[in-house]
Parts: structure tokens; sequence; C-alpha cells
């Protein structure tokens, strides 16, 4: 497969492609800056993929900004730093912001370039499985305050995005299996993202588990189109959350709440949703909404990818007083997005003691 995956956010002038390819680094900047026209840009990249892939990329180095890494540096001191840079260089309405890294870069970069004269143009390099899958598509875009995650942030599309697999070839195996993370997530709400196409993405992985984890090409292609289809699918009906959209926060409530009680510092964010989703299938087989043999069947799915359940990991009380915490409860109720049948997820109420018997 090597054509351009094309987002048309409907009643928007919203229409972008996703550009996937395998080609040498080197060739990246011509093919942005051809993207780009005569329009000036400014280049936000991520302290450690400048030092892996800078020379690579060979952007002037009075257009590049760089930023140092991990989740707290998305932050609003960050934020600052990217706007005032963007007004010194005086990049107008017309020009761009080029934010190359994970999804700390892409989310935070993505928000001064969605508030900037109220919004310039975007480009999507994402360098991190998980920012590939997830992050750099669907316009979200947000940075953390003291207390919380993504509090202050907007919906924002971008103009174009870039995915190049040869970036995938330096991310550390934790950071490689935050990114399956996300990925595993799409095989267990696919039904529900109600895409035209049936990829039946649970069996493709579950028998392709070892070409995936040996960072095969033509599989982590494969993986990343179908993450984006389904994607793809919920955001162009719901583009801001309002029903549809919310199935993608599978596995999320229980793993935001584990990310915060660690103070974002023991587990990846896809590593969290990993736990999170065991957690919403021994929660959905308690309340007898799916069998023990479909959640056995995707408790050894996702062990195949080299996770284990940790549970209890934490004092249960701290757990759900963090989970009320997401910004997502409506009305003092927390929402969980559960599994119903295989591919299928609903939302529903969450009922605490129910969880933690
Ligand atoms: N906007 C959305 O829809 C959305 C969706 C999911 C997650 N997110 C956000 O994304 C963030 C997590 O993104 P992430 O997992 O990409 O984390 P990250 O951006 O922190 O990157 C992880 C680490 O990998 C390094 N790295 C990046 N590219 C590399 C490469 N090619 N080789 C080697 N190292 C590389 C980074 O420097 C960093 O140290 C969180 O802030 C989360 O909230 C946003």
């Amino acid at each position: 497969m090597n054509s351009d995956i094309q987002v048309n956010i409907p009643n928007k002038e919203s229409h972008y492609s996703i550009h996937i390819n395998q080609e040498p680094i080197e060739n990246l900047k011509n093919t942005i800056l051809d993207f780009l026209g005569e329009q000036n840009y400014l280049v936000v990249i991520s302290k450690k993929v400048y030092k892996l892939y800078g020379k690579s990329l060979n952007f002037d180095s009075n257009k590049i900004l760089i930023i140092n890494d991990g989740e707290k540096e998305k932050n609003i001191y960050n934020y600052l730093k990217i706007i005032d840079r963007l007004e010194k260089e005086n990049l107008t309405r017309k020009s761009y912001l080029i934010a190359i890294g994970g999804g700390v870069i892409g989310d935070m970069a993505g928000f001064a370039a969605s508030t900037y004269r109220r919004g310039i143009g975007l480009i999507q390099v994402p360098t991190t499985l998980l920012s590939c899958v997830d992050s750099s598509v669907g316009g979200k875009v947000a940075i953390n305050t003291k207390k919380s995650k993504n509090m202050v942030g907007s919906f924002y599309q971008p103009s174009a995005v870039f995915i190049n697999l040869n970036f995938l070839n330096t991310l550390d195996e934790k950071q490689f299996k935050s990114g399956l993370g996300e990925v595993l997530k799409y095989a267990f709400i696919e039904k529900s993202c109600m895409n035209v196409i049936d990829y039946k993405f649970f069996d493709f992985l579950n028998v392709n588990a070892e070409k995936i984890i040996a960072r095969d090409f033509n599989f982590l292609d494969k993986i990343i189109r179908i993450s984006l289809a389904l994607k793809v699918a919920v955001v162009t009906k719901d583009e801001k959350e309002s029903g549809l959209r919310k199935i993608l926060n599978f596995g999320h409530t229980y793993g935001h709440a584990l990310e915060e009680i660690t103070d974002f510092s023991a587990f990846t964010h896809g590593e969290a949703v990993i736990y999170g989703m065991y957690f919403i299938f021994n929660y959905a087989h308690r309340l007898q909404l799916i069998d023990a043999n479909y959640k056995e069947k995707a408790f050894s799915f996702i062990d195949k990818f080299g996770f284990k359940d940790k549970p209890n990991m934490f004092n249960k009380d701290k757990i759900i007083k963090y989970m009320y915490s997401d910004k997502k409860v409506d009305n003092e109720k927390i929402k969980v997005i559960v599994p119903v049948a295989p591919g299928f997820v609903k939302e529903m109420d969450f009922d605490s003691i129910k969880a933690f018997k």
C-alpha cells in the first residue's frame, strides 16, 4: 500500500492528506518545502529527535526551535517559547509550523499553531509509533497544566501529516511498546468505529505479532494505515467528541489515572492504556457484559505483545479519586468505554463499587 490517506472533516475547510513512506529521511525536507511553496515556516523539534536526525533533516538552523523531551515539557512555558519565536520570526497567518517529534511536540506545537494569530498552518511529522497512529491525526492539540494533563487545548486539524517509517528504527523498546498500546486498542473497538472496510484487525495483529514486534516495515506500514483509517472513520463523524469519538478513550480513563498517580514517570501513555484495557475487561466481565472466553482471548492477545496485567497496582480510593479528576467526567459521573463483544464497545456510567470488589 502506498497511497495517501485522505481526511475530510465535514462542515470545515479541513481536508488533508496523511503521507506514509519509507524514503530516506534526507528527502523529507524537500517534500515538506514543496508542500509549503513560498511560505515561511518554523520547525519545532524534540531534542532527542534533533540529535538523531538533525543532520539528515538538514533544515536551516535559524528555522529550528529545539524543545527538551518528556511529558513535563508539554507546558505553558514551552508553549510561550514557541509563540515568542513565531513572533520574533514575524511569521504571518500564511506561515507554517512544522512539528517533528512524538506526541508531546505534536500536541504542544499544534496548540501553538492553533492559537498564534488565531491559527497558522500546521505540519505534523510524527516520529514515535504512538504519534503516527494516534496523536498526529484527529486535531486534538493541548498542553498540560500543573495539575492536569491536556487541560488547555483546542481542536485544530493539521494541513498535512508526513509519516516516515525510518524514524521508528531508533525508538527504544519502551516507546515502541507504548505505540503498540494504542494500536491494540483499535483491535478492540474496530467494529464500533463504523469504517466501511472490515480489516479484521484483531486477527491480523494476532497472526502477525512476531513480525510486528520485529518492526518489519511491511507490517508496520499496514498497522499504521489500519489504525489511522479507523481513527479517521471516527473523527470525521465526530470531530469534537460529542458522541462516537469517545470510543477512542477505550482504556484511557483508568490509564490516565495511572499516569497521574505516578506523576507521569512510571508508565508511558500507551502502557497506561494497556493496563486500562486489562482493567476494563475485568470490569466488563464482572458486570457480565462479556463472557470469560472473550476476556481470556483479549488477555492472551495483549500478552502476545509482551505485556502482563498487574492487578491492584494502587490503592483503589486513590485510583477512583484520579478517575474523578479526569476532565471527561460529566455531572460528577465517571463515564467509561466498555467492551461488549469482539470489536464492539459502548459508553456507560462507571460503578466504582463493582469495579473494585
Ligand atoms: N492529540 C491526541 O489525539 C493524542 C493522542 C494520544 C496521545 N497524545 C499525547 O501524546 C503524548 C505522548 O506521545 P509519545 O508517546 O509520542 O511521547 P513523546 O513525545 O514523549 O516521545 C517519547 C520519547 O521518544 C523520543 N523519540 C521520539 N521520536 C523518536 C525516534 N524516532 N527515535 C528515538 N526516540 C524518539 C522522544 O524524544 C521522547 O523521549 C502525550 O502527551 C499524550 O497526551 C495525544
